[in-house]
């Protein structure tokens, strides 16, 4: 079986045609390389191009007709980036996938699965959000996100499509086997401040925000390993029509478009993460408490048992799983710029 990959070159995508590739599934990737990495796709079948590129699609179909399942994870994905440049982040992923996604129709693969965002969720006041929990996207990226859910949900009510949109919560770690990972010099999220400061690029590691109502009064995330992330798409794949079959059977509805939190489903607090990444590393860091900043917000995690129910699916792999794959890859990755 083949499985057009969008976005295939990035930290997710790539993970995903790993794990395919492991499953017996022939990924083909569709990147424009303007994150993505080339290398990630050495020995795979890959087509420098656009989402949107008519013509390219045609090829792509025309030369794997076998092709059933699009993964489109082919996004800008960088929140404050899309805040200075909206117009951006409005064109590459809302209305190039509104194109795409009438031309995957139009070559006949109509079995979608999305990479959405835990962004578009509201707060909640118990921190846990599943699948119906109110939406509130906050920025331009999250906001595109949320205009790509209602469209795929439109094309699938009107084109005779199925999709599923997977709202993943916060990735961390690298593939397992070390074949792709994050690739982003100065990641900004938690974790790779963490280990800037263990690398020595930073001295120290601030934790704002100390008073929200949660269990340690830091704030709280769901991490979730890639690698987890990935499986999820692969057991998609594998179980399509049985998940819509048994929800249609439960539900008493027809529902051709579906949500699913991809989390741990437990949440981690900033000290919680501070604290696993010290037992991973065995490195005291210096850590300093100072005032939330202005938008900070106290965080959610996933309430994620739709797919565990349906999809037969849940995570595998640890917090400090993550973490340990994480500093491994970051090490992979600085040796091979440095060559
Ligand atoms: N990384 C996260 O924390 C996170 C969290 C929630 C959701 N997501 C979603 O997961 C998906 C993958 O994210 P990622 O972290 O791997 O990002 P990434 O930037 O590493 O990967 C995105 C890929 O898409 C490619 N791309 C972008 N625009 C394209 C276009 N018009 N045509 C073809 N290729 C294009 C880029 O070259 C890149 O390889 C995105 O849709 C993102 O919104 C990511």
């Amino acid at each position: 079986m083949k499985v057009l990959v969008t976005g295939g070159a990035g930290y997710i995508g790539s993970t995903i045609v790993s794990a395919l590739e492991d499953a017996g599934i022939t990924p083909i990737i569709l990147d424009n390389l303007s994150s993505g990495r080339r290398e990630f796709t050495q020995n795979k079948v890959f087509y420098q191009g656009d989402i949107a590129d008519h013509e390219l699609l045609k090829r792509i179909f025309a030369e794997h007709s076998d092709i059933e399942y699009t993964i489109h994870c082919a996004a800008l994905i960088v929140v404050p980036d899309s805040v200075r440049r909206p117009y951006e982040y409005y064109h590459e992923n809302v209305n190039k996938t509104l194109d795409l996604l009438k031309y995957l129709n139009e070559l006949g693969c109509r079995k979608i699965i999305f990479s959405s965002s835990a962004a578009i969720y509201d707060d909640a006041s118990d921190y846990v959000v599943d699948e119906t929990s109110r939406l509130n996207p906050r920025s331009p990226y999250a906001r595109t996100k949320y205009m790509m859910e209602m469209i795929l949900k439109d094309f699938c009510l009107a084109y005779d499509m199925k999709a599923i949109s997977f709202r993943y919560f916060n990735p961390i770690g690298a593939d397992p086997k070390m074949r792709s990972g994050s690739y982003i010099d100065s990641p900004s999220h938690l974790l790779g401040k963490l280990i800037s400061v263990f690398e020595g690029k930073e001295n120290t590691f601030y934790i704002t925000g100390t008073n929200w109502d949660t269990r340690d009064g830091t704030g709280i995330r769901d991490y979730i390993h890639v690698w987890d992330l990935a499986m999820a798409h692969v057991t998609a794949v594998e179980k399509f029509d049985e998940v819509f079959k048994s929800i249609e059977k439960e539900c008493k509805v027809s529902d051709p478009y579906q949500v699913f939190n991809l989390g741990n489903g437990k949440g981690t607090t900033v000290r919680e993460m501070a604290a696993a990444f010290m037992k991973v590393t065995g490195k005291e860091l210096n850590i300093k408490e100072t005032e939330a900043r202005e938008g900070d917000v106290p965080g959610a995690y996933a309430n994620a048992e739709k797919a565990k129910h349906y999809l037969g699916w849940q995570t595998s792999l640890t917090i400090e799983e993550g973490i340990r794959d994480s500093i491994q890859w970051s090490q992979i990755w600085k040796s091979r710029k440095e060559d």
